[in-house]
């Protein structure tokens, strides 16, 4: 049977491909502003029913390094700093610029490398609405009785905590747990325990995880 030979279409001219770059950026960033607002308005029977899926097994008994090896295949659509940049090069992003500020210590680097460790269940088809940040407070206990007396949002900072919290020094595993909170908000319900972990862990940490996102930094580091 005859083929039809491939050729090459005319090179596109510039403005075809600023106005494709124009649109993907528009589509992206409608779309992550999108996902963000679904997230936000998830409801107490949503987080209690996403809580309760999430007891059970996503992967089975999986070892830790295979779940970084998997985080170079998940890309969060909610996020408009990273865009397409996958969550692995986020990890190591944040880890370079803890060591440019020498702040590349044992616990922040482990705190880098598994605070969004719960995203890959985006791999499993999990809705990113429900992966994302930032979590609101859902319910609160009396005023200074502590953050694990209120309920939050879901999202994958409680997945990665419900499987990590007992393999992390405490600092850590709470800081997974929480480091998509609003402090402002929450503050109330802390007590003095987590108010020392914000001020030591999460206020820092935030500093890192947030401001390095770039599209742009390739790391040197490799997991
Ligand atoms: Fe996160
Ligand atoms: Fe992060």
């Amino acid at each position: 049977m005859a083929t039809t030979p491939l050729t090459a279409q005319n090179p596109w001219p510039p403005e075809r491909v600023q106005e494709q770059t124009r649109r993907f950026y528009e589509i992206y960033t409608r779309d992550a502003a999108a996902i963000r607002a679904r997230h936000a308005a998830q409801t107490t029977a949503e987080a209690a029913a996403l809580r309760h899926k999430y007891l059970q097994p996503v992967f089975g008994e999986i070892p830790t390094w295979s779940l970084f090896e998997m985080m170079a295949r998940v890309i969060d659509p909610a996020d408009d700093r990273l865009y397409c940049t996958s969550q692995e090069i986020h990890m190591l992003q944040v880890i370079e610029a803890m060591a440019a500020d020498g702040m590349a210590g044992e616990e922040f680097v482990l705190a880098a490398l598994v605070h969004d460790l719960g995203k890959v269940c985006m791999l499993k088809g999990e809705p990113a609405e429900n992966v994302t940040y930032m979590n609101s407070l859902l319910a609160t206990g009396a005023p200074g009785a502590g953050l694990d007396q209120c309920t939050l949002q879901w999202s994958c900072d409680d997945l990665a905590w419900s499987r990590l919290k007992n393999h992390l020094p405490p600092a850590i595993a709470w800081l997974v747990r929480y480091h998509g909170i609003t402090p402002a908000d929450c503050e109330p319900y802390m007590n003095a325990q987590d108010r020392d972990y914000t001020e030591r862990y999460l206020t820092p940490f935030r500093v890192y995880d947030l401001q390095s996102k770039s599209p742009f930094a390739r790391p040197r580091c490799r997991i």
